[in-house]
């Protein structure tokens, strides 16, 4: 790295160049591509590539070990020359499929601060008859109440059918235990892909996100309907991307209810305003700036995120590795919430600090109504390409949850693409977001700033070869732009986007860095309502089975709106600056480049 020639305060800068910045694949990567003679499917088992080999690969050739799977997996040869991934012949093939039961394993969970570790059964109980999901017919839509604003009579139905499902003897697959550890099962390693023993499911990290948590959403809430014999009854949504809802709501906080959890961070009990851009550490905004930040925040990840991808998360299909990323709202601010949330005394940040128990504090299915509200959302503001994927893989991708009469059922993520579908929408209320637009640091300063960053480098140490960067400090680096000056309609067709490749770090870390583009200025800190804040990348800390195999993932940012307001469409180059805000040091990223995202 080298990192040992700057003090702890020198940033360091790597001025690009097109060796450091293109992936060259290791030369074993690159036969697959050469291999063209046609496939024996007799002479191979189905198994899946070496689990050890590919988590040593990065994004690029987990896609290539795809292509050498599903020769296996369909028994077909050739690649067809298909080095266009986007055109991969085979896309159709691979959902991710309805774990298997039976070979359900106990989560380990770790912590690699502290060296703890502990065995947590998650599994749920066993049933061999499956129903497949057929979306029931609903007489009228229930309405799902923003948590601040519902009634004394609301309150004391929800409160009876939380009381109720903590009453359920453990093994009720309804029961509150239970429902929790279906959290801990999907998201801690319990599961593998079926027919891929070495690939364990995490349905975080990936197009899973979204369709994963409405479905879990939906079970629960259909639960606690029956318990008390209320069809109609609608959970509450935890409204924290608008003023009145940035505290923990009230119903939660009062020690004697089923509502509450006194796993939570004891210094963020109301009236403490919610921190959408938190990073483990009290930033002492007024509640005005908090305001403005959060809403910033919200405008970034839900207005200029504008392709199926960049905000359901990379595709995810049946062999591949875990974790390929997160989309954005995922990543923020649905993380900032979680680890606002959980209570830093716990060895494991519990409650809802970490995959594993986060489903044991009643407000994490508040907090993950309003995440699925913004997937409405999303859909319904203008653009031609806020929609859903329509590739098969995603659509036929199922998951397998105990419904409201304990009877197990296998669902599609093609059944849960409209929440009215499922019976349910959401209260409207104020979307205060949408005129939050953030605003350049020092107006006029963005055109040019390239050449200013130039001059600026050449005082300051620099760093050749560096990937991977170890993120122990501010990092800056300037990135070629391979188009410039695209026309309206070339960036409606396209995203320009920052990707991150191989951003790796344990699994059981918290994490969150920043990235800013053509920020240099050192003095003040960039905030989330400056245009130059390209957003972050955050980690909740889960295990998989495997805790010496990193979380292997990449980010992707969207650029197209950003470069418009810095007013450097023009530029040859972008000065990218990596600020780590917690998890110093343990993270490191295999490269960063511009890329065009179409879908
Ligand atoms: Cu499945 Cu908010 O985590």
């Amino acid at each position: 790295m080298g990192s040992t020639v700057n003090s702890p305060s020198t940033p360091i800068i790597i001025p690009s160049s097109p060796l450091q910045t293109s992936f060259i694949p290791k030369t074993s990567q690159l036969s697959i591509f050469k291999k063209k003679k046609p496939f024996n499917f007799a002479s191979k088992k189905l198994v899946s590539c070496k689990a050890s080999d590919r988590n040593q690969n990065n994004a690029d050739s987990s896609s290539l070990n795809r292509f050498d799977r599903r020769d296996i997996l369909l028994g077909l040869g050739g690649l067809y020359g298909a080095t266009n991934l986007v055109s991969d012949p085979f896309a159709s093939a691979a959902p991710i499929a309805a774990p298997d039961l039976s070979l359900c394993e106990n989560s380990t969970v770790t912590s690699s601060s502290s060296g703890t570790s502990i065995s947590v059964p998650c599994c749920p109980p066993k049933a061999t008859n499956i129903i497949d999901f057929k979306p029931p017919r609903f007489s009228n839509i229930r309405l799902r109440p923003a948590a601040h604003l519902v009634d004394a009579n609301y309150f004391e139905k929800f409160t009876k059918a939380m009381e109720l499902m903590k009453a359920l003897p453990d093994d009720d697959p309804r029961s509150f235990k239970q429902q929790a550890n279906v959290h801990c099962a999907y998201c801690n390693g319990a599961y593998d892909h079926v027919g891929f023993p070495d690939q364990q499911l995490q349905i975080h990290f990936s197009w899973l996100f979204f369709p994963f948590h409405r479905f879990y959403l939906y079970f629960y809430e259909r639960i606690l309907g029956k318990l008390i014999g209320d069809p109609n009854f609608a959970m509450p949504f935890w409204n924290w991307d608008s003023p009145p809802g940035m505290v923990i709501p009230d119903i939660y906080v009062d020690p004697t209810s089923p509502l509450y959890d006194e796993k939570r961070n004891v210094d963020h009990q109301p009236p403490k305003m919610l921190d959408l851009d938190y990073a483990g550490t009290e930033e002492l905004l007024s509640k005005r700036d908090q305001i403005k930040s959060n809403l910033s925040v919200m405008y970034r990840q839900m207005v200029t995120y504008k392709t199926p991808s960049l905000f359901h998360g990379a595709a995810y299909r049946a062999g591949d590795n875990p974790s390929p990323g997160m989309g954005s709202v995922e990543n923020n601010p649905h993380t900032a919430v979680h680890r606002w949330v959980g209570d830093k005394r716990e060895p494991f940040s519990e409650d809802m600090g970490n995959f594993y128990s986060a489903g044991r504090d009643p407000l994490f299915y508040a907090h993950h109504c309003n995440v699925d509200r913004l997937w409405n959302i999303w859909k319904s503001l203008p653009g031609k390409k806020r929609t859903d994927f329509t590739d098969t893989d995603w659509l036929d991708s199922s998951f397998i949850f105990y419904d409201e009469n304990a009877n197990l059922v296998r669902v599609k993520v093609r059944d849960c693409l409209n929440s009215r579908t499922l019976g349910y929408d959401y209260q409207k209320v104020n979307i205060p977001w949408l005129k939050n637009k953030p605003t350049p640091r020092r107006p006029g300063r963005g055109s040019g700033s390239g050449s200013a960053m130039a001059a600026e480098t050449n005082t300051k140490t620099v760093i050749r070869n560096a990937f991977p960067i170890v993120l122990d400090k501010l990092v800056r680096i300037e990135i070629p732009r391979t188009k410039k000056s695209r026309t309206k309609v070339e960036k409606e067709n396209e995203e320009e986007v920052l990707v991150l490749q191989n951003i790796r770090v344990d699994r059981d870390v918290a994490v969150k860095f920043d990235v800013y583009i053509n920020d240099e200025d050192d003095e003040t800190p960039t905030e989330p309502e400056d245009s130059e804040f390209a957003g972050s990348f955050t980690n909740i800390p889960h295990n998989h089975h495997n805790p010496g195999v990193k979380l292997d993932t990449n980010l992707t940012l969207p650029l197209s709106d950003l470069l418009e307001d810095l007013d450097i469409e023009r530029d040859d180059n972008i000065v990218v600056t990596l600020v780590p805000k917690e998890g110093k040091g343990l993270v490191s990223i295999g490269n960063i480049k511009i890329d065009f995202v179409r879908d």
